[in-house]
């Protein structure tokens, strides 16, 4: 059933509002097509067999004539540690090139790395987001990554400055990335303080027994106060000429979000496409801040259009 809605829902962001998602169709690591669960895109074109490592590794070991400088040598894939070359390869081709307009949320967004907590950048990194299109990329978890690789784009991301401590013993290579104040700076810079009132990333009550879920009835007053401006009272979407633009209310285009990332939406905007964070509105200095309370409603709200 989601192979099917995935493609769907590609066609809806192609065709639909989302003309710009087109743009970056080439650089999905995988096609829209109904096989699913889909896998990001290789490191390698080719996988190595065993066989194949120990013939290399005999082949780099021995001074053949014509061998190239050893400076020149590829980095294994486990080895690389530079944040724009891993970002490239895992990363951009969902989140988009500079962590801004691709079709996964922005991660290059300064209420997102102020407002996401290190352990869970770490967690989803890792472990991926159930029922989603983010993968996890942990090696245990059949993904591509090493535990340092991942520290390395937490600490990018979440604006901590590090070192990579590489000790190098006779068959014990380990690479560790460790924070410090005088090492390697963010290329993204360092995001600023949270604003005062910024609700929080995850749902208060989430971890809290029974669960105090939001209230959709109460979700649809915070809806036409502070979304419908731009997405319709029953977030059908607004004509603009012809077009109907910004629909959200959509089944399928919904099955592929997770309650946390419409949460994420309401909090942060998505300034890359033009929404307002949960503080402002354009026109209206007079609005009133969302609470933690109503971006819980409104998530409940958002959610039953799913139609679940
Ligand atoms: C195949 C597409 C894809 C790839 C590749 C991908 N992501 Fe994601 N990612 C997503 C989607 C889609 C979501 C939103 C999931 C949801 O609905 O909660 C997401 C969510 C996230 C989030 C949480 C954002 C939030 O607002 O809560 C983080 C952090 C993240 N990804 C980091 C990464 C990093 C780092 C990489 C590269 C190592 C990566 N992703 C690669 C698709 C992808
Ligand atoms: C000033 C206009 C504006 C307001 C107000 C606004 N949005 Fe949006 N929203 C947008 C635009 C523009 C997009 C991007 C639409 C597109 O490119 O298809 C968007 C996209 C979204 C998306 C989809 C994100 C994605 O990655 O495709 C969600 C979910 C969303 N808005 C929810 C909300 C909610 C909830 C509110 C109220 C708290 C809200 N919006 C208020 C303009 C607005």
């Amino acid at each position: 059933m989601f192979g099917r809605t995935l493609e769907q829902a590609m066609v809806w962001r192609a065709t639909g509002a989302r003309q710009r998602v087109f743009s970056w169709l080439p650089f999905l690591p995988f096609s829209p097509s109904p096989r699913l669960p889909f896998s990001p895109a290789p490191l390698l074109p080719f996988s190595l067999s065993p066989f194949l490592l120990v013939s290399l590794s005999l082949l780099t070991g021995c001074d053949l004539p014509g061998r190239p400088d050893p400076a020149d040598r590829p980095v294994p894939a486990d080895r690389v540690m530079d944040f724009d070359k891993l970002y490239r390869q895992n990363c951009a081709g969902c989140h988009g090139q500079e962590g801004k307009l691709g079709p996964a949320p922005p991660l290059h967004d300064p209420l997102f790395r102020a407002l996401v907590p290190e352990e869970e950048l770490k967690d989803i990194i890792t472990k991926g987001r159930n029922k989603t299109l983010m993968p996890a990329f942990a090696r245990e978890n059949g993904g591509t990554l090493t535990a340092a690789q991942i520290q390395v784009l937490v600490n990018e991301i979440k604006g901590i400055t590090y070192k990579i401590v590489d000790k190098q013993e006779p068959g014990l290579v380990s690479i560790e990335v460790v924070p410090d104040a005088s090492g390697i700076s963010p290329k993204w810079g360092m995001p600023a303080k949270a604003p005062e009132g910024l609700p929080s990333y995850r749902e208060p009550s989430a971890s809290a027994k029974g669960g105090d879920a939001g209230n959709k009835k109460k979700g649809a007053v915070v809806f036409a106060r502070a979304c419908a401006e731009c997405h319709g009272n029953q977030g059908q979407g607004i004509g603009r000429g012809s077009e109907k633009v910004n629909t959200i209310n959509d089944r399928v285009f919904l099955a592929l979000m997770s309650n946390q990332v419409l949460r994420r939406y309401a909090i942060t905007g998505r300034p890359d496409l033009g929404m307002p964070s949960f503080d402002a509105r354009p026109g209206d200095p007079q609005f009133v801040p969302l609470t933690d309370r109503e971006v819980t409603d409104l998530v409940a709200l958002l959610a039953s259009w799913r139609g679940e």
